[in-house]
């Protein structure tokens, strides 16, 4: 049976540690052999919404890997802009493909992909919705930073509503053992209901404050979003919160050593570039992680995991 990766929620804690455990042995893996893993494999990339660090980095991924790459980058270069159904372009693209990785503003099109598809799809951004190799490549992160999630304490800041990357982050997050969760955010920007609900019956906490000072107090990882703008039905909404909250250098004088600032990008005005040269900031190491994850999901979907 084909997998896919659609949800965070389709997994477990055991299918997520299996997947960092799997990114580590890549990472370990020397590039001569691993370029050696997929010749003659081929991932399309069907980008209907912008991106550079998810669509590159799945191509860098592949083509790391030995395989090939096709696809687009804007709905307007494919024939979707005379108006085939995305359903026709899914059958006709697996025609081409072994592993077809998916963005489009829709919540559930991935979902709908899979179901289409004969062949392993991978969400790459749904709408608001879900992120899930952002997540797999986040928790990654914290791992190589903090040697575990469990017990992390997070600060969650921007824009809780409408960021896909924090909607798959926290329903991940919940699965480990005692993270302590801090939602920093205005009033119409908060994290959805059935996301707080959800920490019922986990060692999971969460509690809501609007004050980035004191998220960075007392946390071991502050979490920055863009505001998403293209999410807004309305634009007024958008500029009353559009520069809510900026992390500057100065604000970490005195902040933990331990504590790290990380960030899905790309950013806006959130975070000042002068925290690009404190210790503190892991946004670009981030970045550099979905390479590997990305690698070790192709590589599992593609059932090559024990070539490694
Ligand atoms: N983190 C992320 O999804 O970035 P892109 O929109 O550039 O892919």
């Amino acid at each position: 049976m084909k997998k896919d990766l659609i949800s965070i929620d389709d997994l477990g804690l055991e299918q997520i540690l299996d997947y960092l455990d799997l990114a580590a042995r890549v990472e370990a893996l020397p590039n001569a052999e691993k370029a050696g893993l997929l010749p003659g494999k081929i991932l399309a990339t069907l980008f209907f919404e912008p991106s550079t660090r998810t669509r590159l980095s799945f191509e860098s991924a592949m083509c790391r890997l030995g395989g090939r790459v096709i696809g687009f980058s804007e709905s307007a270069n494919s024939s979707t802009a005379k108006g085939e159904s995305f359903s026709d372009t899914i059958r006709t693209v697996e025609q081409y493909a072994d592993v077809i990785a998916v963005r489009h503003p829709k919540e559930g099109t991935a979902r709908l992909a899979a179901e289409i598809a004969g062949i392993p799809i991978l969400n790459a951004g749904d709408g608001a919705n879900q992120h899930p190799t952002q997540t797999l490549l986040d928790l990654y992160t914290l791992r190589k930073f903090f040697g575990k999630v469990d017990g992390l304490k997070i600060a969650l800041v921007g824009d809780l509503k409408y960021s896909r990357t924090i909607h798959s982050l926290c329903r991940a997050l919940l699965a480990f053992d005692g993270v302590a969760m801090t939602l920093v955010s205005p009033e119409s920007l908060r994290l959805p209901g059935y996301l707080t609900k959800a920490a019922a019956g986990t060692t999971a906490t969460f509690r809501e404050s609007e004050s980035l000072a004191d998220a960075l107090r007392d946390s071991d990882v502050v979490y920055m979003t863009r505001i998403q703008k293209e999410r807004f039905p309305d634009l007024v909404e958008y500029e009353k919160v559009k520069d809510c909250y900026r992390l500057e250098a100065k604000m970490l004088e005195g902040a933990p050593a331990r504590l790290k600032v990380l960030h899905p990008l790309p950013r806006l005005n959130e975070i000042s570039p002068d925290v690009d040269a404190t210790q503190h900031a892991g946004y670009f190491e981030q970045a550099r992680n979905g390479v590997i994850m990305r690698q070790a999901l192709i590589l599992d979907l593609l059932d090559k995991r024990n070539d490694i």
